[in-house]
């Protein structure tokens, strides 16, 4: 923390802790699509670019710091400036929302004697998991740093042996080849011949196995041709882009013509129902969520039968899903084909977060859409 600034480090610490910080989101409503749990608003934006305090000017502020967010820190920055001159300890948040974008937290649960961590990029709704058993875990869908995963197993004494995708992702760069490699672990990715560097292939049925148990791999092709779900004991999913807790995922990202969309929207309406036909009190554990992450340690988590009830298109039929999901196809996901391109090759650039910046697609008082799922009414 320098004398006028903060970190995404830092500000994260602070929340998670619960320590008492008032963020302060400046930009305009136009530029908000995801935010910072507990931010207030205050469209400042034009007014702090004549270099007035406008709005701010009224504000009653609560104990504690106030630390002042825009999309990449140059006009919060004039808001503390002007803040701290009216005499309120004020700080600016570094790289703004571009940098929360790498911002995490995280959520514990027991399951089937297995403790699971849930590691999520609150900044943009990137969930992954750690899975332990007799001091051995696997790493799912790793898309914060690296060391956040070191950090977390090491504080825990936590031997990494296995580190797996659930497919090959387009809104955010895997780490799971870097954490592997750091960590002398197994990299596992489901079985196709996209990815070019080496893996050992998981297939349908096959077992990832730890400690004293295993996660058994579930085909579930239609978000991708290699989507695979990882079950933990037929009680647990990690569904990956297959299955929200409010959606289903999204068929057009590996492009094609309309009849190969055609197909992978009716394989995810098979997979979705497969999964559905699991157990009804198994906990669907899924790979993003479409609002940011409180500093809360809830688990993001249903159960199969509440998503039997609450994931309207699982109820239609094969076709009306498939019109369903067709005529519900949001953008792509900007850069998601450099995204694709880098994450087969096992590239990892030095700042992934300028790629993924973009990924965020949620409007203040609209419906958030999950990166891998079409929008929903
Ligand atoms: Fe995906």
């Amino acid at each position: 923390m320098t004398a006028d600034r903060i970190s995404v480090g830092e500000l994260q610490e602070l929340l998670a802790a619960g320590r008492p910080v008032t963020v302060l989101d400046v930009r305009s409503p136009s530029d908000v699509d995801w935010e910072i749990p507990g931010a207030i608003h205050i469209d400042a934006y034009a007014d702090l670019e004549s270099g007035r305090l406008g709005p701010l000017a009224e504000l009653s502020l609560a104990q504690g710091p106030v630390v002042t967010v825009c999309g990449v820190g140059r006009t919060a920055a004039i808001a503390t400036e002007l803040l701290r001159a009216n005499g309120f300890e004020t700080l600016t948040l570094d790289g703004g929302m571009r940098s929360w974008s790498l911002a995490w937290n995280i959520a514990h649960t027991t399951i089937s004697g297995c403790k699971v961590i849930q590691v999520r990029r609150t900044g943009k709704g990137c969930l992954s998991y750690i899975v332990e058993s007799d001091s051995e875990a696997v790493v799912i869908d790793a898309s914060a740093e690296p060391d956040v995963y070191i950090r977390l197993l090491c504080e825990r004494g936590w031997r990494l042996v296995a580190v797996s995708d659930t497919h090959i992702h387009a809104d955010h760069l895997s780490r799971s080849r870097r954490l592997a490699q750091l960590e002398g672990a197994r990299l596992v990715l489901p079985a196709q011949d996209r990815v070019q560097y080496p893996f050992r292939p998981v297939a349908d049925g096959d077992r990832i196995a730890f400690g004293s148990t295993a996660l058994l791999a579930m085909r579930t092709p239609g978000h991708t041709d290699e989507s695979t779900t990882y079950l933990l004991d037929n009680i647990a999913a990690l569904t990956g882009d297959t299955l929200f807790l409010n959606s289903v995922g999204r068929p057009d990202l590996e492009g094609g013509t309309h009849q190969e969309l055609v197909s992978r929207a009716r394989l995810l309406y098979m997979s979705v129902r497969r999964l559905l036909e699991l157990p009804e009190a198994a906990q669907v554990l899924p790979g993003h969520v479409s609002t940011p992450i409180p500093f809360d340690g809830r688990l993001v988590v249903a159960t199969v039968g509440e998503l039997r009830e609450t994931v309207a298109l699982a109820g239609l039929g094969s076709e009306a899903f498939v019109d369903a999901i067709l005529a519900r196809i949001p953008p792509s996901p900007p850069n998601h084909s450099r995204i694709v391109e880098l994450n087969q090759r096992g590239e990892l650039p030095e700042d992934p977060s300028e790629l993924e910046a973009g990924v965020r697609r949620r409007s203040r008082g609209s419906r958030a859409v999950d990166p891998g799922t079409p929008r929903r009414e």
